[in-house]
């Protein structure tokens, strides 16, 4: 019955009616025989004007299940008015008596139908038990939901570091201990599931509560981070995956100088239907922009990504645009520049796969390199205000051919910046977990399948960032960068890939895997540079993204211009050598 919202307004009426009733009845007694405030007059303001009072602060219409404050706060907009007109046409004595006898009441059974409703939502269910990791706002969000009793598991209680949280109660839950005693917590008191409710929390921290959950026998889920949520309120845990072992940064995004460079223009991304396009594409759609032309040599990723984009309803659009077009292709990428007009191109097509470029340098060279010449040339010669190069730390000190062309696609950049016209600039940082291809998600199929996990070397060590971090810090790198220059992302700390797979086969392994040394690929490093280094970068006034010292480069427009013309007919050796005189750094690997 009480869910019926009429009913329980109606109720509500009638049990506040009385309570200013009794109110009255009660003040006069009390006070009786000094004041007599019967008549009529004071009888309508202490009954049925608050009454009245509570309709227009809107009271009836507040879930009391959520707002306790907002309870109050409106009980007193309606009780301090009240008590003022009654002190003024009677007494203070009687108003102060009357007013907080009947305020108090009022709130007392508020208090009681909450006790009512939460016990109510708590008991009737046999959901399966939790403690939540995190006292914070995700876990706070989480504890309501138990209270109102729309959350998928009963809570036993929080862990949180904080020392002035301990022992305390949230909202009705207990702060059972901190992560060191994490163990201690889950041993005593048992929950089936562990939820780790955190916005930031370090790889160490995420892998000690994963095995200290496995260690108590319970099941262990994360409540997802605000850019896999994409802005939705949804906070319901999923099962924990190997990205999430890496650690969670809070990467605070500030839309204001995102929204002025983006909304209202029309954006290109090359390379859309890649793991970083892809995210860039679903994310510029958060901008307000006019128009989204998705650019790649791949149909089918394409043509999922604007299904995708457009919410499985068409697979194209005016405003989102898929097109299937080689870089290679120079006329066509001009025929396209010249149609769309875009005031900024996000280039993140690429090969990107160190080995297999190792043995093709003419597909990374005509690829990479020409392919970005045919672009950014388009890009000029119809003045697009903006573009933005995703590049790599494998551009950094290369030793391998794919970084040596990426390297020259940084400086080509640099060389046709043109102050007013186009300004070009590159965005390098180190890999991003779970990208098409990469090391972690084939590391996970040969858990699933029983395989040997292949590591290439003991003591390779790679940084690593979430593809929807790496591309929010691109766009703001993108808003601070002027014409001409490299910025680099702060990759935080370091993974060792040993023994990183070592976690991964602890917790989602079976028993059947190991690990396996194969022995360093065609052109792949120990240590990939670290990018955000004093030495080599200064910093900007976003304490993530820094610009990189460049020095001199080599490549000028009429050396660049006979590369172009003899490339057809070279052999390896030329390739290299060419590649070697653009970036005298470049160390090619003995392997081939
Ligand atoms: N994946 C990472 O960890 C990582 C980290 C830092 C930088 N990067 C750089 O970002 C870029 C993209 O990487 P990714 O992981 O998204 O790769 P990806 O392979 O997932 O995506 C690249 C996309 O570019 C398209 N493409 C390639 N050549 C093209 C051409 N000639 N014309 C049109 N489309 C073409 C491909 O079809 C593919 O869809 C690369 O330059 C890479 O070096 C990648």
């Amino acid at each position: 019955m009480l869910n019926n919202r009429y009913v329980r307004k109606t109720l509500l009426v009638i049990i506040d009616l009385t309570i200013f009733i009794l109110s009255v009845l009660l003040t006069n007694w009390i006070l009786d025989p000094f004041l007599k405030p019967d008549h009529f007059f004071n009888f309508i303001l202490a009954v049925f004007v608050p009454v009245l009072g509570f309709f227009l602060v809107g009271f009836y219409r507040l879930h009391l299940s959520n707002s306790t404050f907002e309870v109050f706060k409106r009980a007193m907009w309606v009780a301090v008015p009240v008590f003022l007109v009654i002190w003024l046409t009677d007494s203070f004595r009687w108003s102060f008596v009357n007013t907080a006898f009947s305020f108090s009441a009022i709130l007392i059974v508020r208090g009681f139908y909450r006790m009512f409703y939460e016990h109510r939502n708590k008991s009737h269910e046999k959901l399966p038990t939790a403690v939540i990791l995190g006292a914070g706002e995700l876990g706070c969000a989480m504890a309501r939901l138990g209270s109102k009793g729309i959350f998928d598991h009963k809570i036993l209680g929080f862990v949180d570091d904080d020392p002035a949280l301990q022992k305390e109660i949230i909202l009705g839950y207990k702060v059972l201990g901190t992560t060191n005693d994490l163990s201690d917590v889950l041993n005593r008191v048992k929950p089936e599931t562990l939820i780790i409710a955190v916005t930031s929390i370090s790889s160490e921290k995420i892998q000690s509560a994963v095995k200290a959950a496995k260690d108590a026998g319970c099941r262990i889920k994360i409540v997802p981070n605000l850019f896999e949520r994409k802005g939705r309120a949804d906070v319901s845990p999923r099962d924990i995956n190997f990205a999430d072992l890496l650690g969670r940064k809070l990467i605070e995004v500030d839309r204001e100088p995102l929204l002025k460079m983006l909304a209202g223009k029309t954006v290109l991304v090359t390379g859309a239907g890649g793991s970083i396009g892809s995210e860039i594409s679903s994310q510029l759609l958060d901008y307000e922009i006019k128009k989204l032309i998705l650019l790649d040599i791949d149909e089918t990723e394409l043509h999922d990504l604007s299904l995708r984009l457009l919410d499985y309803k068409k697979e194209w659009s005016d405003d989102v645009v898929p097109i299937v077009c080689d870089l290679k292709n120079r006329n066509k990428v001009e025929q396209i520049i010249r149609q769309y007009h875009p005031d900024i191109i996000f280039h993140a097509a690429a090969y990107k796969h160190v080995p297999l470029m190792q043995l093709y340098p003419e597909e990374a060279i005509s690829n990479n390199i020409i392919g970005s010449y045919n672009l950014f040339k388009s890009a000029k010669d119809n003045a697009v205000p903006k573009v933005v190069v995703i590049s790599t730390d494998k551009a950094v000190n290369p030793t391998n051919i794919m970084g040596t062309t990426k390297r020259v696609v940084e400086m080509l950049a640099a060389a046709i910046n043109t102050e007013h016209v186009t300004e070009f600039c590159c965005v390098r940082f180190g890999n991003v977990i779970g990208s098409r291809g990469s090391m972690f998600p084939l590391f996970m199929d040969q858990i699933k399948a029983g395989k040997p996990i292949t590591v290439t070397n003991e003591n390779v060590i790679r940084y690593f960032m979430a593809i929807p971090e790496a591309v929010s810090l691109v766009f703001r790198a993108a808003t601070l960068a002027k014409g001409g220059e490299v910025m680099v992302l702060d990759m935080g700390q370091p993974v060792r890939i040993y023994d990183f797979a070592q976690k991964l086969i602890d917790v989602f392994g079976d028993g059947r895997s190991s690990i396996t040394i194969t022995g360093l690929r065609p052109g792949e490093k120990l240590y990939e540079e670290l990018l955000a280094n004093d030495d080599l970068t200064v910093p900007t006034d976003d304490k993530l993204v820094f610009k990189a010292k460049l020095s001199e480069t080599n490549l000028k427009e009429e050396d660049f211009m006979e590369f172009m013309h003899k490339f057809p007919e070279m052999d390896r050796d030329e390739m290299i050598r060419w590649l070697k005189f653009f970036v005298p750094e470049y160390q090619p690997s003995t392997k081939k």
